[in-house]
Protein backbone atom coordinates (compact mmCIF):
# COMPACT_ATOMS: atom_id res chain seq x y z
CA UNK A 1 0.00 0.00 0.00
CA UNK A 2 1.03 3.36 -0.80
CA UNK A 3 0.69 6.35 1.26
CA UNK A 4 3.02 8.84 -1.01
CA UNK A 5 1.20 11.27 -2.43
CA UNK A 6 2.71 12.44 -5.98
CA UNK A 7 4.24 15.53 -7.03
CA UNK A 8 1.19 17.17 -8.49
CA UNK A 9 -1.03 16.52 -5.87
CA UNK A 10 1.11 17.78 -3.16
CA UNK A 11 1.70 20.79 -5.82
CA UNK A 12 -2.32 21.17 -5.88
CA UNK A 13 -2.40 20.68 -2.07
CA UNK A 14 0.12 23.49 -1.72
CA UNK A 15 -1.54 25.65 -4.17
CA UNK A 16 -4.91 25.67 -2.23
CA UNK A 17 -3.20 25.81 1.14
CA UNK A 18 -1.77 29.46 -0.32
CA UNK A 19 -4.43 30.65 -1.75
CA UNK A 20 -6.81 30.11 1.74
CA UNK A 21 -3.81 30.95 4.35
CA UNK A 22 -3.54 34.30 2.32
CA UNK A 23 -6.32 35.45 0.82
CA UNK A 24 -9.68 33.88 2.02
CA UNK A 25 -8.57 34.52 5.78
CA UNK A 26 -8.56 38.16 4.95
CA UNK A 27 -12.23 38.52 4.94
CA UNK A 28 -13.81 35.25 6.25
CA UNK A 29 -15.11 36.79 9.66
CA UNK A 30 -16.74 39.71 7.85
CA UNK A 31 -18.68 37.40 5.11
CA UNK A 32 -19.73 35.03 7.67
CA UNK A 33 -20.87 38.64 9.25
CA UNK A 34 -22.49 39.04 6.30
CA UNK A 35 -23.73 36.41 4.69
CA UNK A 36 -21.56 37.78 2.07
CA UNK A 37 -21.37 35.50 -1.74
CA UNK A 38 -17.53 35.43 -2.08
CA UNK A 39 -17.88 36.70 -5.78
CA UNK A 40 -13.76 37.61 -6.03
CA UNK A 41 -12.95 34.31 -4.47
CA UNK A 42 -15.00 31.81 -6.75
CA UNK A 43 -13.41 34.12 -9.79
CA UNK A 44 -9.69 32.95 -8.10
CA UNK A 45 -10.59 29.84 -7.69
CA UNK A 46 -11.75 29.27 -11.17
CA UNK A 47 -8.52 30.68 -12.36
CA UNK A 48 -6.42 28.28 -10.14
CA UNK A 49 -8.93 25.56 -11.59
CA UNK A 50 -10.61 24.47 -8.72
CA UNK A 51 -14.15 24.90 -9.90
CA UNK A 52 -13.74 21.90 -12.54
CA UNK A 53 -11.08 19.94 -11.28
CA UNK A 54 -11.81 16.68 -12.08
CA UNK A 55 -12.95 17.24 -15.23
CA UNK A 56 -10.46 16.22 -18.46
CA UNK A 57 -9.08 18.82 -20.27
CA UNK A 58 -11.32 18.52 -23.16
CA UNK A 59 -14.17 19.78 -21.53
CA UNK A 60 -12.24 22.75 -20.10
CA UNK A 61 -11.32 21.02 -16.62
CA UNK A 62 -8.30 20.86 -15.04
CA UNK A 63 -8.01 17.17 -15.41
CA UNK A 64 -6.76 16.02 -11.44
CA UNK A 65 -8.17 13.20 -9.66
CA UNK A 66 -10.54 12.92 -6.63
CA UNK A 67 -7.16 12.75 -4.14
CA UNK A 68 -5.74 16.03 -5.39
CA UNK A 69 -9.47 17.22 -5.45
CA UNK A 70 -9.62 15.49 -1.55
CA UNK A 71 -6.33 17.70 -0.67
CA UNK A 72 -7.61 21.06 -1.87
CA UNK A 73 -11.23 20.99 -0.42
CA UNK A 74 -9.45 20.31 3.09
CA UNK A 75 -6.91 23.25 2.80
CA UNK A 76 -10.11 25.25 1.62
CA UNK A 77 -12.43 24.54 4.12
CA UNK A 78 -9.85 24.61 6.60
CA UNK A 79 -10.32 28.09 6.26
CA UNK A 80 -13.64 29.13 4.45
CA UNK A 81 -16.34 26.34 4.31
CA UNK A 82 -18.67 28.50 2.49
CA UNK A 83 -16.32 28.48 -0.08
CA UNK A 84 -15.50 25.17 0.25
CA UNK A 85 -19.20 23.88 -0.21
CA UNK A 86 -19.54 26.18 -3.46
CA UNK A 87 -16.80 24.71 -5.24
CA UNK A 88 -17.66 21.08 -3.99
CA UNK A 89 -21.38 21.38 -5.82
CA UNK A 90 -19.66 22.34 -8.96
CA UNK A 91 -17.39 20.18 -8.88
CA UNK A 92 -18.95 17.19 -7.67
CA UNK A 93 -22.67 17.28 -8.05
CA UNK A 94 -22.48 19.65 -11.16
CA UNK A 95 -19.47 19.13 -13.28
CA UNK A 96 -19.25 15.28 -12.33
CA UNK A 97 -22.55 14.70 -13.27
CA UNK A 98 -22.61 16.28 -16.40
CA UNK A 99 -19.47 14.81 -17.56
CA UNK A 100 -20.31 11.22 -16.51
CA UNK A 101 -24.04 10.98 -17.60
CA UNK A 102 -24.69 13.95 -20.34
CA UNK A 103 -24.71 13.79 -24.19
CA UNK A 104 -21.79 15.35 -26.02
CA UNK A 105 -24.21 18.19 -27.18
CA UNK A 106 -24.79 18.92 -23.28
CA UNK A 107 -21.14 18.52 -22.11
CA UNK A 108 -20.09 21.15 -25.38
CA UNK A 109 -22.92 23.99 -24.41
CA UNK A 110 -23.20 23.29 -19.97
CA UNK A 111 -20.37 21.30 -19.26
CA UNK A 112 -17.57 23.58 -20.43
CA UNK A 113 -18.78 26.76 -19.21
CA UNK A 114 -18.75 25.23 -15.74
CA UNK A 115 -15.66 23.47 -15.59
CA UNK A 116 -13.91 26.72 -16.96
CA UNK A 117 -15.70 28.21 -13.77
CA UNK A 118 -17.23 30.90 -15.65
CA UNK A 119 -20.61 30.26 -14.55
CA UNK A 120 -21.31 27.79 -11.59
CA UNK A 121 -24.47 25.27 -10.51
CA UNK A 122 -26.07 24.12 -8.58
CA UNK A 123 -28.30 20.38 -7.66
CA UNK A 124 -31.87 20.81 -7.32
CA UNK A 125 -33.03 17.55 -5.43
CA UNK A 126 -34.49 18.43 -1.83
CA UNK A 127 -38.06 20.13 -1.31
CA UNK A 128 -40.32 21.09 1.25
CA UNK A 129 -41.48 17.43 1.72
CA UNK A 130 -38.74 15.63 0.49
CA UNK A 131 -35.16 15.71 1.76
CA UNK A 132 -33.75 12.71 3.14
CA UNK A 133 -37.00 11.18 1.74
CA UNK A 134 -35.70 11.83 -2.30
CA UNK A 135 -37.65 9.35 -4.07
CA UNK A 136 -40.64 11.28 -2.82
CA UNK A 137 -40.43 14.41 -5.54
CA UNK A 138 -43.30 16.00 -5.99
CA UNK A 139 -42.04 18.38 -8.84
CA UNK A 140 -43.58 17.16 -11.96
CA UNK A 141 -41.96 17.16 -15.03
CA UNK A 142 -44.93 16.81 -18.00
CA UNK A 143 -44.18 15.40 -21.40
CA UNK A 144 -45.48 17.72 -23.75
CA UNK A 145 -44.11 16.00 -26.67
CA UNK A 146 -41.21 18.27 -28.11
CA UNK A 147 -40.44 19.58 -24.15
CA UNK A 148 -41.59 19.17 -20.73
CA UNK A 149 -43.29 21.21 -18.71
CA UNK A 150 -41.82 21.58 -14.82
CA UNK A 151 -44.04 22.62 -11.64
CA UNK A 152 -43.18 22.86 -8.05
CA UNK A 153 -40.29 23.83 -5.56
CA UNK A 154 -37.11 22.81 -4.57
CA UNK A 155 -35.62 23.46 -1.03
CA UNK A 156 -32.09 24.61 0.78
CA UNK A 157 -30.56 25.04 -2.78
CA UNK A 158 -26.93 25.68 -2.50
CA UNK A 159 -26.09 28.39 -4.88
CA UNK A 160 -29.40 28.83 -5.44
CA UNK A 161 -29.00 32.58 -6.67
CA UNK A 162 -25.71 32.55 -7.96
CA UNK A 163 -25.77 29.40 -10.01
CA UNK A 164 -26.44 30.13 -14.17
CA UNK A 165 -27.26 26.37 -14.83
CA UNK A 166 -29.23 23.95 -12.29
CA UNK A 167 -29.50 20.50 -12.70
CA UNK A 168 -33.37 19.50 -11.41
CA UNK A 169 -34.61 15.85 -10.76
CA UNK A 170 -38.73 15.92 -11.35
CA UNK A 171 -41.00 13.40 -11.72
CA UNK A 172 -42.64 12.76 -15.00
CA UNK A 173 -44.45 8.95 -14.37
CA UNK A 174 -45.98 9.40 -10.03
CA UNK A 175 -46.73 5.65 -10.78
CA UNK A 176 -43.47 4.25 -11.94
CA UNK A 177 -42.34 5.81 -8.46
CA UNK A 178 -38.49 6.14 -8.61
CA UNK A 179 -37.70 5.00 -11.80
CA UNK A 180 -40.41 7.82 -13.42
CA UNK A 181 -37.74 10.76 -11.75
CA UNK A 182 -36.22 12.36 -14.47
CA UNK A 183 -33.03 14.52 -14.82
CA UNK A 184 -33.11 17.96 -16.33
CA UNK A 185 -30.49 20.81 -17.54
CA UNK A 186 -32.12 24.15 -16.49
CA UNK A 187 -31.05 27.30 -17.72
CA UNK A 188 -31.67 29.70 -14.40
CA UNK A 189 -33.13 32.48 -16.90
CA UNK A 190 -36.10 30.09 -17.80
CA UNK A 191 -39.06 31.81 -18.03
CA UNK A 192 -41.43 30.56 -14.68
CA UNK A 193 -38.28 30.50 -12.03
CA UNK A 194 -38.14 32.02 -9.05
CA UNK A 195 -36.09 32.82 -6.73
CA UNK A 196 -36.78 32.76 -3.12
CA UNK A 197 -34.99 34.93 -0.37
CA UNK A 198 -31.40 34.03 0.86
CA UNK A 199 -32.00 31.70 3.88
CA UNK A 200 -30.47 33.40 7.08
CA UNK A 201 -27.95 29.99 8.14
CA UNK A 202 -26.47 29.48 11.25
CA UNK A 203 -23.44 28.51 9.73
CA UNK A 204 -21.79 28.50 6.01
CA UNK A 205 -23.24 31.96 5.69
CA UNK A 206 -21.64 33.26 2.58
CA UNK A 207 -22.70 30.29 0.24
CA UNK A 208 -26.08 31.59 -1.05
CA UNK A 209 -29.33 29.31 -0.18
CA UNK A 210 -32.97 29.10 -1.60
CA UNK A 211 -35.68 27.85 -2.70
CA UNK A 212 -36.32 27.90 -6.15
CA UNK A 213 -40.09 27.70 -7.98
CA UNK A 214 -41.37 26.67 -11.10
CA UNK A 215 -44.18 27.57 -12.67
CA UNK A 216 -44.98 26.17 -16.14
CA UNK A 217 -41.21 26.28 -17.06
CA UNK A 218 -40.56 24.92 -20.08
CA UNK A 219 -37.53 22.78 -20.61
CA UNK A 220 -36.33 21.47 -23.85
CA UNK A 221 -36.49 18.00 -24.20
CA UNK A 222 -32.85 17.45 -25.41
CA UNK A 223 -31.86 18.51 -21.80
CA UNK A 224 -32.88 15.72 -20.45
CA UNK A 225 -30.09 13.89 -18.71
CA UNK A 226 -30.02 9.82 -20.11
CA UNK A 227 -33.11 7.91 -20.61
CA UNK A 228 -36.42 8.15 -19.48
CA UNK A 229 -36.90 7.33 -15.72
CA UNK A 230 -32.91 7.81 -15.30
CA UNK A 231 -33.11 10.23 -13.19
CA UNK A 232 -33.42 9.27 -9.76
CA UNK A 233 -30.59 6.60 -10.13
CA UNK A 234 -28.56 9.51 -11.82
CA UNK A 235 -28.72 11.99 -8.42
CA UNK A 236 -27.89 8.55 -6.08
CA UNK A 237 -24.29 8.21 -8.69
CA UNK A 238 -24.13 11.75 -8.14
CA UNK A 239 -24.87 12.09 -4.27
CA UNK A 240 -22.43 9.20 -3.59
CA UNK A 241 -19.67 11.23 -5.60
CA UNK A 242 -20.45 13.89 -3.84
CA UNK A 243 -19.86 12.66 -0.61
CA UNK A 244 -16.26 12.48 -0.58
CA UNK A 245 -16.24 16.57 -1.53
CA UNK A 246 -18.45 17.19 1.75
CA UNK A 247 -16.58 14.53 4.04
CA UNK A 248 -13.32 16.58 2.84
CA UNK A 249 -15.27 19.62 3.58
CA UNK A 250 -16.00 18.44 7.31
CA UNK A 251 -12.38 17.10 7.75
CA UNK A 252 -10.98 20.49 6.96
CA UNK A 253 -13.44 22.34 8.94
CA UNK A 254 -11.81 19.45 11.93
CA UNK A 255 -8.57 20.17 10.90
CA UNK A 256 -8.73 23.83 11.11
CA UNK A 257 -10.12 23.80 14.72
CA UNK A 258 -7.31 21.42 15.75
CA UNK A 259 -4.69 23.44 14.49
CA UNK A 260 -6.12 26.72 16.27
CA UNK A 261 -6.54 25.12 19.37
CA UNK A 262 -2.89 24.31 19.13
CA UNK A 263 -1.87 27.07 18.59
CA UNK A 264 -3.86 28.87 21.24
CA UNK A 265 -2.50 26.34 23.74
CA UNK A 266 0.64 26.54 22.93
CA UNK A 267 0.33 30.52 23.99
CA UNK A 268 -2.32 30.54 26.61
CA UNK A 269 -1.02 29.98 30.02
CA UNK A 270 -2.63 28.88 33.04
CA UNK A 271 -1.68 27.45 36.36
CA UNK A 272 2.16 28.86 35.66
CA UNK A 273 2.35 26.88 32.43
CA UNK A 274 1.13 26.82 28.90
CA UNK A 275 -2.43 24.80 28.58
CA UNK A 276 -0.83 22.11 26.59
CA UNK A 277 1.03 20.88 29.24
CA UNK A 278 -1.57 20.32 31.19
CA UNK A 279 -2.55 16.52 30.89
CA UNK A 280 -6.43 17.47 30.73
CA UNK A 281 -5.85 19.26 27.39
CA UNK A 282 -3.08 17.56 26.05
CA UNK A 283 -5.60 14.17 25.67
CA UNK A 284 -8.03 16.26 24.28
CA UNK A 285 -5.75 17.25 21.53
CA UNK A 286 -4.77 13.73 21.06
CA UNK A 287 -8.08 12.77 20.52
CA UNK A 288 -8.91 15.34 17.99
CA UNK A 289 -5.52 14.35 15.47
CA UNK A 290 -6.78 10.77 15.75
CA UNK A 291 -10.42 11.06 14.55
CA UNK A 292 -8.92 13.77 11.80
CA UNK A 293 -6.08 10.96 10.92
CA UNK A 294 -8.97 8.53 10.82
CA UNK A 295 -11.55 10.90 8.90
CA UNK A 296 -8.67 11.71 6.25
CA UNK A 297 -7.93 8.15 5.27
CA UNK A 298 -11.69 7.39 4.90
CA UNK A 299 -11.54 10.18 2.57
CA UNK A 300 -8.57 9.16 0.69
CA UNK A 301 -9.66 5.97 0.54
CA UNK A 302 -12.89 6.56 -0.65
CA UNK A 303 -10.93 9.03 -3.45
CA UNK A 304 -8.50 6.47 -4.42
CA UNK A 305 -11.47 3.82 -5.04
CA UNK A 306 -13.32 6.42 -7.30
CA UNK A 307 -10.34 7.17 -9.06
CA UNK A 308 -9.71 3.60 -9.98
CA UNK A 309 -13.39 2.83 -11.17
CA UNK A 310 -14.51 1.11 -8.11
CA UNK A 311 -17.87 0.98 -6.02
CA UNK A 312 -18.00 3.65 -3.54
CA UNK A 313 -21.73 3.89 -2.47
CA UNK A 314 -20.83 2.22 1.03
CA UNK A 315 -16.41 4.31 0.45
CA UNK A 316 -18.46 7.47 0.54
CA UNK A 317 -20.87 7.02 3.25
CA UNK A 318 -18.50 5.98 5.68
CA UNK A 319 -16.08 8.79 5.28
CA UNK A 320 -19.06 11.30 5.21
CA UNK A 321 -20.94 10.51 8.15
CA UNK A 322 -17.81 9.79 9.72
CA UNK A 323 -15.87 13.15 8.98
CA UNK A 324 -19.05 15.10 9.50
CA UNK A 325 -19.72 13.55 13.24
CA UNK A 326 -15.91 13.85 14.17
CA UNK A 327 -15.68 17.61 12.99
CA UNK A 328 -18.87 18.48 15.13
CA UNK A 329 -17.00 16.75 18.27
CA UNK A 330 -13.65 18.20 17.19
CA UNK A 331 -14.93 22.01 16.83
CA UNK A 332 -16.56 21.42 20.21
CA UNK A 333 -13.59 20.59 21.85
CA UNK A 334 -11.92 23.41 20.18
CA UNK A 335 -14.41 25.65 21.64
CA UNK A 336 -13.71 24.41 24.81
CA UNK A 337 -9.99 24.50 24.65
CA UNK A 338 -10.50 28.56 23.99
CA UNK A 339 -13.02 28.94 27.05
CA UNK A 340 -14.14 31.98 26.48
CA UNK A 341 -12.42 33.21 23.37
CA UNK A 342 -13.84 30.08 21.45
CA UNK A 343 -16.94 31.53 22.51
CA UNK A 344 -16.15 34.61 20.62
CA UNK A 345 -16.33 35.40 16.77
CA UNK A 346 -12.73 36.73 16.43
CA UNK A 347 -10.79 33.30 17.49
CA UNK A 348 -12.96 31.64 14.81
CA UNK A 349 -13.90 28.42 16.22
CA UNK A 350 -17.30 29.20 17.12
CA UNK A 351 -17.44 29.64 13.71
CA UNK A 352 -15.92 26.70 12.73
CA UNK A 353 -18.81 24.81 15.06
CA UNK A 354 -21.60 26.45 13.27
CA UNK A 355 -19.98 25.23 10.07
CA UNK A 356 -19.64 21.69 11.02
CA UNK A 357 -22.85 21.18 12.20
CA UNK A 358 -24.53 22.06 8.25
CA UNK A 359 -22.34 18.62 7.20
CA UNK A 360 -23.96 16.39 9.39
CA UNK A 361 -27.47 17.62 7.51
CA UNK A 362 -26.79 18.45 3.73
CA UNK A 363 -25.79 15.95 1.10
CA UNK A 364 -27.67 13.42 3.53
CA UNK A 365 -27.80 13.44 7.26
CA UNK A 366 -26.02 11.41 9.21
CA UNK A 367 -28.56 8.77 9.49
CA UNK A 368 -28.90 8.88 6.01
CA UNK A 369 -25.69 7.46 5.87
CA UNK A 370 -26.03 5.02 8.02
CA UNK A 371 -29.33 3.63 6.69
CA UNK A 372 -26.47 2.85 3.22
CA UNK A 373 -24.09 1.24 5.44
CA UNK A 374 -26.34 -1.08 7.10
CA UNK A 375 -27.92 -1.85 4.31
CA UNK A 376 -24.85 -2.81 2.47
CA UNK A 377 -23.86 -5.02 6.10
CA UNK A 378 -27.30 -6.62 6.18
CA UNK A 379 -27.14 -7.35 2.05
N1 LIG B 1 -26.70 3.83 -6.94
C1 LIG B 1 -27.56 3.32 -7.85
N2 LIG B 1 -28.86 3.10 -7.61
C2 LIG B 1 -29.32 3.42 -6.38
C3 LIG B 1 -28.49 3.96 -5.38
C4 LIG B 1 -27.12 4.16 -5.70
N3 LIG B 1 -26.25 4.67 -4.81
N4 LIG B 1 -29.23 4.17 -4.27
C5 LIG B 1 -30.48 3.77 -4.56
N5 LIG B 1 -30.53 3.32 -5.85
C6 LIG B 1 -31.67 2.76 -6.57
C7 LIG B 1 -32.16 1.49 -5.84
O1 LIG B 1 -31.45 0.34 -6.28
C8 LIG B 1 -33.62 1.44 -6.23
O2 LIG B 1 -33.74 0.92 -7.55
P1 LIG B 1 -34.72 -0.36 -7.84
O3 LIG B 1 -36.12 0.15 -7.57
O4 LIG B 1 -34.47 -0.65 -9.27
O5 LIG B 1 -34.33 -1.44 -6.90
C9 LIG B 1 -34.01 2.92 -6.32
O6 LIG B 1 -32.79 3.65 -6.50
C10 LIG B 1 -34.70 3.41 -5.06
O7 LIG B 1 -33.81 3.18 -3.99
P2 LIG B 1 -34.27 2.73 -2.54
O8 LIG B 1 -35.38 1.73 -2.63
O9 LIG B 1 -33.05 2.35 -1.78
O10 LIG B 1 -34.89 4.11 -2.02
P3 LIG B 1 -35.20 4.61 -0.57
O11 LIG B 1 -36.45 5.41 -0.60
O12 LIG B 1 -35.13 3.50 0.43
O13 LIG B 1 -34.04 5.73 -0.27
C11 LIG B 1 -31.87 6.67 0.09
C12 LIG B 1 -32.71 5.59 -0.58
C13 LIG B 1 -30.43 6.17 0.04
C14 LIG B 1 -32.25 6.92 1.54
C15 LIG B 1 -32.01 7.97 -0.75
O14 LIG B 1 -33.33 8.45 -0.71
C16 LIG B 1 -31.08 9.08 -0.29
O15 LIG B 1 -29.88 9.05 -0.59
N6 LIG B 1 -31.60 10.12 0.42
C17 LIG B 1 -30.81 11.27 0.79
C18 LIG B 1 -30.85 12.32 -0.27
C19 LIG B 1 -29.77 13.36 -0.12
O16 LIG B 1 -28.61 13.05 0.08
N7 LIG B 1 -30.16 14.63 -0.27
C20 LIG B 1 -29.21 15.69 -0.26
C21 LIG B 1 -29.66 16.76 -1.17
S1 LIG B 1 -28.44 17.44 -2.18
C22 LIG B 1 -27.60 18.56 -1.25
O17 LIG B 1 -27.66 18.63 -0.05
C23 LIG B 1 -26.71 19.37 -2.08
C24 LIG B 1 -26.32 20.68 -1.55
O18 LIG B 1 -26.88 21.68 -1.92
C25 LIG B 1 -25.11 20.77 -0.68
Amino acid sequence: MNFEFTEEQLMIQQAARDYAQRELIQDVLERDEKAEFPERHVKNLAELGFLGMMIPPEYDGGGMDTVSYVLAMEEIAKVDASVAVIMSVNNSLVCFGLNKYASEEQKQKYLKPLARGEVIGAFLLSEPEAGSDATHQYTSAVDMGDHYLLNGTKNWITNGNSASTYIVMAQTSPEKKSHGINAFIVEKNSPGITIGPHEDKMGMRSSDTHSIMFTDVQVPKENRIGEEGFGFKFAMKVLEAGRIGIASQALGIASGALDRSLAYSKERKAFGTEIINHQSLAFKLSDMAVKIENARNLCLKAAWLKDNHQPITVASAMAKQYAADIAMEVTTEAVQIHGGYGYVKEYHVERLMREAKLTQIYEGTSEIQKIIISRSLAK
